[in-house]
């Protein structure tokens, strides 16, 4: 693909001549004659490479290099000084600027600074695969799951954040959709650019649009200054809107086509302005069935469902629970400065066989708190939350000091007792549930001692 130059100039036969000399180099080249026409070049497409005059109408070169660094950071920005005024110079990389060039040059100089700057964009972009590779991104690390249902929605993320494409992300309520977004921002080639998290079930269904399109002084009452919106707050990064599900019906076509046309408008303007955002989109809710019942429209649905991932609940991978423990632990102990902890055996096993209704977060939560109350350097089943304690005590026939036979009776006669409590006492009915005839559970209550 060609490589994309902005370049800005107010003195035209500058402008020109490098303008042609770089389009013979192979550039993609667009050019600005001022400082506000640069700077909304940059907020409607993303350049490789900007080269921006110091001096400049309406904004000066420093302004566009704010710009820059605000809406997209993926581009590398040099400075034009006509001066030779090393002193704007060195601010200008100061706060950014990956060189500059001082006037009058050659373009053998200009080549020469191009080259360096694109060999370093490579090495950069090499570098940034490599610590992939070696699973040393950010968000690794701390994304913790082994299980092959964990294992898959890792691949799916590393896929998807090397595009730009829309990502739906679904699944209970604590089973890490939030992580899997941040994720996805922090290996993304918008990992510089901000990550704006919208939670739509929060916001008042008067206050969406000016919470999303921002609005000018005056648009209505109450308007005291001009504000921008979420959208433009994303612009080179991301936007996260979470709870989708929760927008409200008359909103969702102005919501679609905002979307569809990375146009927004802010309320009191008819000026709508482009803005560079990859969005992303989480529900814990289903949302075919929303669009089945008419709670939320077809087209928008289409449009967020470009690539779907989808978290398991906790109970149907509690392989992962052990690294989850483990990582908790240790990640409290040093908040708290707990020093090493280690977890007993029935409370180990409590923390196995709970189900976690509320997938992670509640398993987070229960070991924030029992790293707070464990004594003596260890977290012992009272220092549990009842609920997850109670896994244990209601399955008494698991504790570690059991032989397997033990265990095998304890369940036995567990699930014997459960069946008639069901069938409320009827023998007969109870044996049919279980699977025997009624005079081996007859003799098998005898064992057991049961009446
Ligand atoms: N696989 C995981 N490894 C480590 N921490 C996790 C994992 N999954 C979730 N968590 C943690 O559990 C908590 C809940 O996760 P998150 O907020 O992403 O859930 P969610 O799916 O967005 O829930 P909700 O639908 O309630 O918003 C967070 O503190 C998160 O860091
Ligand atoms: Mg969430």
């Amino acid at each position: 693909m060609k490589k994309t130059i902005l370049l800005i100039e107010d003195e035209p036969t500058i402008r020109l001549g490098l303008q042609h000399f770089l389009a013979s180099q192979g550039f993609t080249v667009t050019v600005c004659a001022d400082g506000e026409e640069g700077c909304s070049a940059i907020e409607t497409n993303t350049f490789d490479l900007i080269i921006t005059d110091l001096r400049l109408p309406k904004k000066n070169g420093f302004e566009v290099l704010a710009r820059a660094r605000a809406v997209s950071p993926s581009s590398g920005v040099v400075m034009m000084t006509a001066f030779a005024d090393v002193k704007d110079a060195v601010q200008a990389i100061k706060e950014g600027a990956f060189d500059y060039v001082a006037k009058p040059f050659s373009n053998d100089e200009l080549m020469v600074l191009l080259d360096r700057f694109f060999a370093f964009r490579r090495l950069e972009s090499e570098v940034q695969q490599l610590r992939r590779k070696l699973g040393q991104c950010p968000a690794a690390g701390s994304f913790i799951g082994e299980s092959a249902a964990m294992k898959a929605v890792f691949d799916r993320i590393e896929a998807v954040a090397a595009t730009d494409a829309p990502v739906l992300i679904l699944g209970e309520s604590g089973t890490g959709k939030e992580l899997v977004a941040n994720a996805i921002h922090e290996l993304s080639a918008r990992a510089d650019g901000p990550f704006v998290k919208i939670n739509c079930a929060a916001i008042p269904e008067n206050l969406f649009e000016s919470e999303l399109f921002g609005y000018e002084k005056g648009a209505f009452t109450g308007a005291t200054e001009t504000r921008k919106g979420k959208f433009a707050a994303a612009c080179g990064g991301t936007i996260f809107f979470d709870e989708i599900a929760e927008v409200p019906m008359p909103l969702q076509p102005k919501l679609l086509r905002a979307l569809e046309e990375k146009l927004i408008t802010r309320l009191g303007t008819h000026q709508p302005t482009k803005v560079n955002v990859r969005s992303m989109y989480a529900t814990s809710r289903n949302l075919k069935e929303l669009v089945a019942s008419g709670a939320f429209r077809e087209d928008l649905f289409y449009r967020i469902n470009v690539v779907p991932i989808a978290l398991p609940p906790l109970r149907e991978r509690l392989e992962d629970v052990p690294y989850l423990v483990d990582f908790f632990v240790k990640t409290y102990a040093d908040q708290f400065n707990r020093g090493e902890l280690s977890v007993s055996g029935e409370a180990y096993s409590a923390l196995l066989s709970y189900r976690y209704p509320g997938n992670v977060r509640e398993l987070k939560h229960a070991i924030e708190r029992a790293v707070i109350f464990a004594k003596n350097g260890v977290i012992d089943l009272e220092h549990l939350p009842d609920e997850i304690a109670a896994s244990l005590t209601g399955t008494p026939c698991l504790k570690g000091t059991q032989t397997l036979e033990e265990s095998v009776k304890c369940m036995e006669k567990t699930r014997i007792m459960k069946a008639l409590a069901e069938t409320s006492g009827k023998k007969q009915d109870a044996a049919r549930l279980l699977g025997i005839g009624r005079k081996a559970l007859w003799k098998k209550m005898k064992d057991y001692g049961i009446e």
